[in-house]
């Protein structure tokens, strides 16, 4: 699966940030329909969105859209006007149950047959923001090959479940965990809340390590200037890389002389660690960091 470590939101109607995102080094920008754009401004954000999809060269950045929820009666409209620009997928806000993933696939399916294209070549980011999108991860998590990621919504799930938000983000732990278990179940990726305060540095740095370390493999932003930090904290260091090929070289030293557990450091190594260490040099790769 491509590396989706930052996923940077932009209202669709504003369009010069959409033209000055397409030039950003970013893994995945979002042109969202949803809650940066306004009831007055739904329409014109459409039109702009399938404009600027269709028009602008967004450099090997992954060309997603935040679309409205089901619910909203606006989720039809926004992809009759948006999928004839051949976005790489669509993130489904306030997903609460499989069949909204469902419908959404079929949505799609459609629309790929009729057009040719290749089945199952948009794919779907489903946003879980709601206390019932985080009861339903089960069913959500399964309940299509389209899905690729579950996306952690912090700021409405705080909402919805009558949480005050602090900086050391406790209220949300619960659902951010689970929506880590659900993904690492089921094979899918985990990206995590945004970090509001895009003036605080420190902050996002923080946020975005304690995200890697539970198990996230990418983070949502929203301004230019959390793209290098983030994208930088999902990506493994040179002496990680060294440390991941050292431990395997021992690992596969130590099998041929039949023994699956050693000691590197006076720390034990055996299975589960070597898994993780593979699979951060897939993340290196993915980054671009390894052949
Ligand atoms: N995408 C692309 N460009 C962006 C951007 C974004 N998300 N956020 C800011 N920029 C641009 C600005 O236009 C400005 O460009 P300039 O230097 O050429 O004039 C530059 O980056 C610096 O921006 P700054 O002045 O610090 O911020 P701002 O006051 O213009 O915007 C926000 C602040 C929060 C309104 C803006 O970052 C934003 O709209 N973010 C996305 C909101 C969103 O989509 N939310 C939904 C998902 S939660
Ligand atoms: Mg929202």
């Amino acid at each position: 699966m491509r590396a989706r470590r930052a996923l940077l939101y932009m209202p669709g109607d504003d369009e010069y940030k959409i033209k000055k995102a397409a030039e950003l080094t970013v893994d995945s920008v979002v042109l969202d329909l949803e809650d940066s754009v306004s009831m007055s401004c739904k329409k014109t954000a459409r039109e702009m969105v399938a404009k600027s999809l269709a028009e602008l060269d967004f450099m090997g950045s992954e060309r997603l859209v935040r679309i409205n929820p089901f619910s909203s009666g606006l989720a039809e409209g926004d992809l009759e006007i948006v999928l004839p620009s051949q976005p790489d997928g669509i993130l489904l806000s306030k997903t609460k149950t499989a069949e909204d993933v469902q419908t959404l696939s079929k949505i799609l399916a459609d629309f790929e047959k009729e057009q040719g294209w290749e089945n199952n070549s948009i794919s779907i980011l489903a946003i879980i923001e709601n206390a019932l999108g985080i009861i339903n991860l089960k069913e959500i998590a399964q309940a299509d090959p389209r899905l690729h990621a579950l996306i952690c919504g912090g700021e409405d799930l705080a909402t919805d479940i009558n949480a005050v938000r602090t900086r050391a983000g406790w209220e949300l732990f619960y659902a951010r965990s689970a929506v880590v278990l659900y993904a690492g179940a089921f094979n899918l990726q985990a990206i995590d809340m945004v970090t509001t305060d895009f003036s605080d540095a420190h902050a996002l740095e923080e946020e975005a390590l304690q995200s890697l370390k539970m198990g996230f493999s990418g983070k949502q932003i929203i301004h230019p200037n959390q793209i290098e930090p983030v994208q930088r904290a999902f990506t493994p260091d040179d002496e990680e890389i060294a440390y991941a090929l050292q431990l395997i070289e021992k690992f596969e030293e130590s099998n041929k002389n039949g023994q699956a557990a050693f000691a590197l450091d006076g720390v034990m190594v055996d299975l589960p660690v070597i898994i993780r260490a593979q699979r951060l040099l897939k993340r290196a790769k993915a980054a671009g960091k390894l052949l």
